[in-house]
């Protein structure tokens, strides 16, 4: 079987990945697959033959990495798509594993591609992968579904920009401090920051206003500890053992999540078998609530004081990189990394 693993993307979560996909790549080699590796530049160029999986870690390493340009990339070295091999068909594959965080593939927006293509994928359907991605528009399907979450409300950058005053007030009056700010759309804490006052909540929306139109302001649960449960499987999905991160920041923000190791992931997470069963079954049922399938991993913030696990958010497409929770918790739950990424595939093809 051949599965063409696509990474990179257009979203600030490149990088991440790049990342992801380095891993998901040697596993599914190891359970034995063929694998095509597909990059997609910054600018949503797509690389297939060669090593696009070099071409593109070399470009992030670069010191104009950031500069979402790809111009830097020497014509000639691989081949792109569309428009230089226009006519050229995509390499044949039998499954597509997008391995893409965030918007432009986290998001739906490639998997319509590969049902128009009629190519079978691993993970969440067109719907579940865009309801998901919204952070309002999922917190809204979670509330439908009766699941506990923190008071929060949503900002669009228009009218930020035209009257930044009187929202804030409003947010002050129905929320309090401390704070967080998130573009709606985005994944691995870019763009998030904690509000403590009010300078530091219009300097949050103004962060987060540059990532997304749409930005979630939301109350803080204090002393949160943070939860994760993994979920796999398509009509029966099955939940993981919970882990716990204890941040090396204030919170797990982006460098705690890639960028040092302060953080400290406990697997499993130190719970009573009460809480463990709870919280699984809260993980199912947001699963179902965005009608997810594969896989996504569901995160939660509890509150030791009244022992209230408050949803945080569902990821359809977890970070697979070598520190990552999804395939930790598995692996803690009796299923290694290879044979799960067999599991992902062989559920695509279901
Ligand atoms: N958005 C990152 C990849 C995660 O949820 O793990
Ligand atoms: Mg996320």
């Amino acid at each position: 079987i051949r599965v063409g693993v696509v990474f990179g993307g257009r979203s600030s979560e490149h990088e991440v990945s790049l990342a992801s996909a380095r891993n998901v790549m040697d596993a599914l080699r190891q359970a034995g697959y063929t694998v095509v590796p597909i990059g997609i530049t910054r600018e949503g160029r797509w690389l297939t033959g060669g090593d696009p999986l070099a071409l593109l870690s070399e470009q992030a390493a670069s010191p104009n990495g950031h500069s979402h340009s790809d111009s830097s990339l020497v014509p000639g070295r691989w081949a792109l798509l569309p428009r230089e091999r226009q006519g050229e068909p995509l390499p044949t594959v039998d499954v597509i594993f997008p391995v893409l965080h965030g918007p432009y593939g986290e998001d739906g927006t490639i998997q319509g591609l590969l049902e128009m293509a009629n190519l079978p994928y691993v993970g969440c359907g067109v719907l579940a992968s865009a309801v998901a991605m919204d952070k309002d528009v999922a917190k809204r399907l979670f509330a439908a579904a009766g699941l506990c979450q923190t008071p929060s409300r949503v900002l669009h950058r228009r009218a930020w920009r035209a009257r930044s005053d009187a929202l804030v007030a409003e947010v002050e009056a129905s929320l309090g401090y401390p704070l967080f700010v998130k573009p709606a759309n985005l994944g691995s804490s870019v763009g998030v920051s904690k509000a403590r006052d009010r300078a530091e909540l219009e300097a949050a929306i103004e962060l987060a206003c540059a990532y997304d139109a749409k930005v979630l302001v939301e109350a803080a649960v204090p002393n949160a500890r943070e939860i994760e449960v993994s979920v796999l499987g398509n009509h029966e999905p099955m939940a993981s053992v919970p882990g716990e991160i204890i941040p090396g920041h204030e919170f797990y923000d982006y460098e705690a999540k890639y960028l040092d190791d302060s953080s400290q992931l406990l697997i499993p997470a130190p719970l009573t078998p009460e809480q463990v069963a709870h919280v699984q079954e809260l993980a199912l049922r947001a699963f179902r609530a965005v009608e997810a399938s594969g896989l996504a991993r569901v995160d939660f913030l509890l509150d030791d004081a009244s022992g209230t696990f408050y949803l945080n958010e569902i990821n359809t497409m977890p970070g697979f990189t070598r520190i990552s929770m999804y395939p930790k918790l598995w692996e803690a739950s009796g299923i290694p990394y290879p044979e799960l990424v067999d599991r992902l595939v062989q559920l695509a093809l279901e």
